[in-house]
């Protein structure tokens, strides 16, 4: 939640200071856009600039990147939590004095008492963020300590909470301070100037090294160098020990000619899949977490959203080819295994992201049971990966679009490859069955997937025409298909606002159907299985019986291709190609709704791609 970047220039011909801010924020827009905001200090005073509204509406009304220049300044892009979206509430805040400016991600608990102690003191507050008391605590600190960094390292201390701070003072010009804790943060480190961003591609225009900060770490960039320090353990930190240099481009972060991120990372499928399949053939980490699994007691498995439909995949697929129970739960109720995971045991934390916060405290508390985790990332040096004990990376590239697309298919993939991998070290699986199914249906699945979608992406299209106007849906499997189903109305929810629930088939006679009139849309999700297909039968002539206009996504042998009004087929591979094959169209039928419905599929109403808050 929440975007942040700060620049500290040399001299101001570097760069126009105010537009480079607007184009970090503008990178970083996908990780919120109620509300933005710039400050930049300009002849020894602050300026802010900040409102209500997304990054171009602002940029038309009050002009971010003409007005705005100078050597050194911070902006923010906003995910409402504390205070609604306004002008007030949008950041950067300021002090009493004038004098200090910050942004900042994150949430400060304890902001209500600090902010009482602050009143009393005479502190006038003037909106309703939790933010703005951080910076009238520097300001008040300032007062007494005489020294900036003094004051910015002791509020610090006063907060508690999730945060990446960014503050800037026309006392210290040439200096942006810093704070991290459970947020991220990532320094940029340039050839003759130093940036400061919530996420690596608002840098990628300037630079390609990169500082990670870890959570407690604080300090200050000046145009020419990096100061940090560990404030817990009380020591400076050597920097470029951590220092990286980014591999991918920025074009992998931008949208190459398609109309938005979504449908490039739909189509961006099948060179994501094969990144991730050579990942996960050279990844040595692979060998210890199978035989970590087949050593441990129970095996749980979390995620939120759609990473926790990749966790039920994941379960469905450990039972079927290996006979292993897996325990998979939404990473939200983590409380309710807690107490009975021990450190015989292994949780799976699965996060595209690797920052959700439900994930991070699940991953916490069966750490504290003694539980050894292994996190699926997408994200290197993510929260959830650095507290893991082991971590296996999807390798999807970049995902802006707010609705999980690649990261799915990539995710299950990872989980797929780790389920046979098991199933072979387990003996369940043949040398030849193993081979099979990775080289043959897997590697077979991800070369034809290109022409897939393009035949898919037309019969959403067509299929968008007659559903233009819908107002609920059922999405309806068995088996490895549930999990694809819940994934296919979860999109159609979040991105074409559409009411959508997704059942085990089965279930939808206990209660369900009784929604189902003529005309009714009701997606079966069909895998190559032959008894789940016969019972999916029965489940269509039921629908079809209450006249619902059933839309069925087959493989292309499948018997019950003339069963349903409007058939969608795709290769017949092992079912556990499932996701790779059969996603897509859901994906591209909530994708072309949308746009259809006016929407935009890459910033959905009240969602961020992060979600960093409980
Ligand atoms: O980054 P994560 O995988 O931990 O994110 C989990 C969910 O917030 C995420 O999958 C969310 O449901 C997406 N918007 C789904 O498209």
């Amino acid at each position: 939640m929440c975007g942040i970047i700060g620049i500290c220039l040399r001299d101001r011909s570097q760069l126009p200071l105010g537009e480079a801010l607007f184009r970090g924020l503008l990178r970083l827009e996908y990780r919120g856009y109620d509300s933005a905001g710039i400050a930049v200090i300009d002849s020894s005073r602050l300026h802010i600039v900040k409102g209500k509204g997304r990054l171009d509406e602002l940029e038309a009304r009050l002009g971010f990147t003409k007005k705005y220049t100078g050597e050194t300044g911070i902006a923010h892009t906003r995910w409402a939590t504390h205070g609604q979206p306004s002008d007030i509430n949008a950041h950067p805040h300021v002090d009493c004095s004038g004098l200090f400016a910050v942004v900042h991600n994150g949430i400060i608990e304890n902001y209500l008492e600090v902010k009482e102690k602050l009143e009393s003191r005479g502190h006038v507050f003037k909106s309703e963020t939790d933010t703005e008391v951080f910076v009238h605590l520097v300001e008040e600190l300032y007062r007494e300590l005489g020294d900036v960094y003094s004051a910015f390292k002791s509020a610090i201390k006063h907060i508690r909470g999730a945060y990446a701070i960014l503050l800037i003072t026309p006392i210290e010009p040439n200096k942006i301070f810093f704070a991290k804790k459970d947020s991220p943060l990532v320094v940029g480190i340039g050839s003759s100037y130093n940036l400061l961003a919530s996420d690596i591609p608002a840098l990628l225009d300037h630079t390609r090294r990169v500082v990670v900060i870890r959570d407690n770490w604080v300090g200050y960039i000046t145009p020419s160098s990096v100061f940090v320090e560990d404030l817990e353990r009380g020591f400076s930190v050597d920097h470029e020990q951590y220092a990286m240099t980014v591999l991918w481009s920025l074009e992998d972060a931008s949208r190459e000619g398609y109309p938005h991120f979504m449908l490039k990372e739909i189509y961006e499928q099948p060179r994501a899949l094969v990144q991730t399949l050579s990942g996960l053939r050279s990844d040595a980490v692979l060998e210890q977490v199978v035989s970590l699994l087949v050593d441990a007691d129970n095996i749980y498995i979390t995620g939120a959203g759609t990473s926790y439909h990749a966790s039920e995949y994941y379960a469905y697929a450990m039972s079927k080819l290996a006979g292993r129970l897996v325990i998979p739960f939404i990473a939200s109720e983590y409380e309710l295994y807690e107490e009975t995971a021990s450190n015989k045991d292994v949780l799976i934390a699965v996060s595209q992201s690797g920052e959700t916060i439900d994930v991070l405290k699940a991953v916490r508390a069966f750490k504290k049971q003694g539980c050894r985790v292994v996190a699926i990332s997408n994200v290197v040096d993510s929260a959830i990966p650095r507290e893991s004990d082991y971590a296996i990376y999807m390798r999807a590239g970049p995902e802006i679009g707010v609705a999980a697309t690649k990261t799915f298919l990539t995710q299950t993939l990872v989980l797929g490859f780790l389920a046979i991998a098991y199933a072979k070290s387990s003996g369940d699986l043949s040398e030849a069955e193993y081979r099979q199914i990775l080289l043959e249906d897997i590697e077979g699945s991800v070369k034809v997937l290109g022409k897939v979608i393009e035949k898919v992406d037309a019969l959403a299209r067509r299929l968008v025409e007659r559903l233009s106007g819908v107002k609920s849906m059922y999405y309806l499997s068995r088996g490895v298909g549930v999990p694809i189903a819940r994934e296919g109305a979860l999109k159609i929810k979040e991105i074409a606002y559409v009411h959508a629930e997704a059942y085990p088939a089965g279930e939808s006679k206990h209660g369900p159907i009784a929604l189902v009139e003529p005309g009714y849309p009701v997606v079966f999700i069909v895998p190559n299985d032959p008894l789940l297909e016969r019972r999916i039968l029965g489940n269509i002539m039921e629908m079809k019986a209450r006249g619902a206009y059933s839309i069925g996504v087959l493989h292309e042998e499948s018997p019950l291709v003339n069963s349903v009004d409007y058939s969608i087929t795709v290769p017949s591979l092992h079912w556990v190609t499932t996701p790779i094959t059969h996603t897509p169209f859901l994906q591209l039928l909530a994708y072309h709704l949308a746009v259809k419905r006016g929407l935009d599929p890459d910033k959905p109403r009240n969602l961020a791609k992060t979600v960093t808050v409980e």
